[in-house]
């Protein structure tokens, strides 16, 4: 047995030898190692043996059965890679995968908007650190320690061992105006776009992390007509559509007179709708004539000067153009939120 097992082994691989497509092999295979093949009535032979001779012949028929299978597919890869080499073909005109471009975030299409408006009305645009000293962030706007003021803007503390070197991630934008003065003789007129941070729970229009956006004009004869006429402008040119501004007192430390400012609403045009609850109106930011302690902070003489100051949410514009109901999607890193700003060019 042993020797017609070994018989067939060469001439399985003889076979092989000669063998040019995978019809040949396949044939080879169902000839010696079929059902009905030799190879497989000595395996079913097997079983007749006795014990000692299937001991011997046993692992050896396994063994060369292995083998052999191993054999044919070896041939089998090895036509099949000859018949790929030769029918192979790269269509050069075949056109390519396309790279999908990113988006930019709706923030950025919003503040690059906002830069380009201030730019042509002959603003500067000016910028400051986010992790700010207490003295920039309070003191010299006119928010100076244990005053209630403070309690306005929930602040996250960063710790330091000095007591008289308290740092903070900047509350808002304001913290750059004394920065600025401090390096700039009036008159002058700036935007400072940039990241602040408050220590509030998040909602649909609240978020720890978002963005705002500071307008700060200083000079000789700075008014409150000159703050309305730009923000008309400013917002008129944003909306690309007439844009109304309206005025209400309220309470800014580092403003005297201070106020909170309104746009007629954009999507009815002040006739009333849901978006504006029925008033006409949307609540914009704050605003006000810059307090004299602030002037004074920056080194100018008190009263030399008169400026305006104004600042508020770049998400809350945002949301406002491009109609989206949620501040934290801005930072969501939702791929379907993005996308919806994608420009194909
Ligand atoms: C200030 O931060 C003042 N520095 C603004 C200012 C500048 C007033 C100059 C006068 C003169 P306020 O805390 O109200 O003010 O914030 C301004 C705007 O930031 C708000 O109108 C709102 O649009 C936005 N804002 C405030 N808190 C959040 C928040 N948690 N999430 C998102 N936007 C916020």
């Amino acid at each position: 047995m042993k020797k017609d097992i070994t018989a067939i082994k060469a001439q399985v691989l003889e076979a092989l030898e000669t063998a040019q497509t995978l019809e040949d092999v396949e044939k080879i295979r169902v000839t010696f190692l079929g059902k009905k093949s030799a190879f497989n009535e000595l395996l079913k032979a097997l079983k007749n043996l006795s014990a000692e001779e299937k001991k011997n012949i046993g692992p050896l028929a396994n063994q060369t059965k292995k083998e052999l299978h191993d054999a044919l597919l070896q041939k089998q890869e090895e036509i099949e890679e000859a018949f790929d080499a030769q029918t192979e073909w790269i269509d050069v005109t075949a056109p390519g995968t396309k790279v999908k471009k990113g988006s930019l975030n709706p923030l950025t299409l919003v503040q690059r908007d906002i830069e380009d408006i201030f730019v042509s009305m002959g603003f500067d645009i000016a910028d400051g650190p986010e992790i700010e000293s207490e003295y920039y962030n309070f003191d010299a706007v006119n928010v100076p320690a244990d005053h209630p003021a403070r309690d306005m803007q929930d602040t996250f503390w960063i710790k330091t061992d000095s007591e008289d070197h308290k740092q903070v991630l900047r509350t808002h934008t304001s913290s750059v105006q004394v920065r600025y003065m401090q390096e700039h003789t009036p008159p002058f007129r700036i935007i400072i776009p940039g990241r602040v941070f408050r220590q509030e729970a998040t909602d649909a229009s609240h978020d720890h992390t978002f963005h705002q956006f500071e307008a700060l004009v200083v000079g000789d004869d700075v008014s409150v007509a000159n703050f309305l006429y730009i923000a008309e402008v400013f917002f008129s040119a944003f909306f690309q559509k007439e844009i109304k501004v309206r005025v209400r007192p309220s309470y800014f430390p580092f403003v005297e007179p201070g106020f909170e400012f309104d746009i007629s609403c954009t999507n009815c045009n002040g006739d009333g709708c849901s978006t504006c609850q029925q008033t006409g109106w949307l609540e914009v930011g704050g605003a006000g004539m810059v307090h004299q302690n602030v002037l004074e902070a920056g080194g100018y003489r008190r009263n030399q000067y008169t400026g305006f100051a104004w600042g508020f949410g770049l998400e809350r514009l945002a949301m406002m153009k491009y109609k989206i109901d949620d501040i934290r999607l801005f930072h969501s890193g939702d791929i379907r939120f993005g996308r919806q700003f994608h420009v194909q060019k």
